[in-house]
């Protein structure tokens, strides 16, 4: 049985066509804000349901309360601000009990507008992030926001045209989708990564107990060194085919960019999860980390504080190879000592695979490397 939507209900603020058809008519009319590809895709996970219960980007008193409390202002668990920032002179004639259009290149959307108001930039990534430095991608991204953010309702009218079509599945469809293959226990996966050897001991340990699989890379605005979208798609899709029992796994993507805010972030990966109808989610190491801004483990510690979420974390210290256990393992399966473990670096992946070099078959599945070197360059520049 997928799990109940976060907050109760799964929020659909996507316009009937016949609504859409109206609207779309009016919507020249109306004063515009424009979206940047952030804010553009977060405002389609509100209106598809991700984001449930959130109805349209966040007021004054949810943010204010999320920075403070990790939970929105009638007590849900919310680690991550969804607000729409704005430039005062960008602002216009715009003021509170407006309805206006949001635009990403054209209309996509009208809001609601309940509140503008200001903000400090620095508290934010400080409560959020647990820093200010601007070696931080998202802090840098902060730095560059609008002075004013606005907080309302939205309805979707033209949805955004989704890259992948054949692996686009919004929360209402899962649901049916793991109803369909008689899925209770449905163990969602966070990725932003093509898959290595550790991923697939995490997936393959919790499946042995669980009924789904769902994995659901990220897939947008990256930083520089990260994976292409097209990359882990096809590195996946390689995956399952050739290690996975047919109908264990759903692939699936998720549209929304990465904050790289480690334990902040796990929890907010978890809620999405959720409403996608996953009853548990996978948090490794450094989940969402970057650099070394947060301790290894951060990310599982957080999910003490919320025993209320609604969907079970499932926690994995490091997975590695064991020479002697001729596998891989971690620290809790495997009494052997350092010199008979390979670690899985990133960086090390990273260098062979852009060097057009198979990694080490203890490090990734051959078939998963071929499929990416195929690539030539696969990662974002
Ligand atoms: S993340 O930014 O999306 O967390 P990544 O795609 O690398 O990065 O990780 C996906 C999930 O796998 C996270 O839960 C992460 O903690 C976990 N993970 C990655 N590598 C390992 C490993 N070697 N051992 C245990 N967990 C891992």
């Amino acid at each position: 049985m997928p799990s109940r939507p976060h907050g109760g209900i799964l929020v659909n603020r996507v316009a009937t066509s016949s609504r859409a058809e109206r609207i779309r008519d009016e919507i020249n009319e109306l004063q515009k804000v424009s979206l940047d590809e952030t804010s553009a895709v977060d405002l389609e996970n509100i209106a598809r349901g991700v984001y449930s219960p959130l109805q349209g980007f966040m007021v004054r008193e949810d943010f204010e309360s999320v920075l403070l409390n990790m939970r929105l202002a009638n007590d849900v668990p919310w680690t991550i601000p969804i607000v729409l920032d704005v430039k005062r002179d960008e602002l216009g004639e715009i003021s509170e009990g407006d309805e206006i259009a949001l635009t990403y290149k054209s209309p996509i959307a009208t809001m609601e507008v309940e509140e503008i108001f200001g903000y400090d930039k620095k508290e934010m990534a400080e409560r959020v992030l647990g820093t200010s430095s601007p070696e931080h991608p998202w802090v840098r991204k902060i730095m560059e926001m609008g002075d004013l953010m606005i907080g309302g309702r939205i309805t979707l009218v033209n949805p955004l045209q989704s890259p992948y079509p054949e692996y686009t599945l919004w929360p209402h469809e899962t649901r049916i989708l793991f109803r369909e293959r008689g899925w209770r226990y449905i163990v969602g996966f966070q990725t932003r990564n093509a898959p290595h050897m550790g991923h697939e001991a995490i997936q393959k340990t919790a499946l042995a107990i669980a009924d789904g699989l769902f994995i659901n890379p990220v897939i947008g605005r990256k930083k520089a060194g990260d994976f292409r979208d097209d990359v882990i798609l096809s590195a996946y899709k390689v995956l399952i085919e050739n290690y996975f029992p047919r109908d264990t796994v759903a692939l699936v993507i998720l549209r929304y960019e990465m904050r790289y805010a480690g334990p902040r972030e796990a929890v907010h990966h978890a809620i999405m999860r959720k409403n996608y109808g996953c009853t548990h989610f996978i948090v490794g190491r450094d989940h969402a980390g970057i650099g070394d801004f947060y301790p290894p483990y951060a990310a599982q510690e957080i999910f003490k504080q919320f025993p209320d979420l609604g969907i079970t974390p499932l926690f994995f210290r490091e997975f590695f190879y064991c020479k002697k256990c001729i596998g891989m393992v971690n620290e809790k399966t495997c009494p052997h000592s350092e010199d008979d473990r390979i670690r899985i670096s990133g960086t090390m992946v990273r260098k062979s695979l852009e060097e057009g070099k198979m990694p080490p078959a203890e490090v990734m599945r051959p078939e998963v490397a071929r499929a990416i070197i195929s690539f030539g360059d696969p990662f974002v520049r």
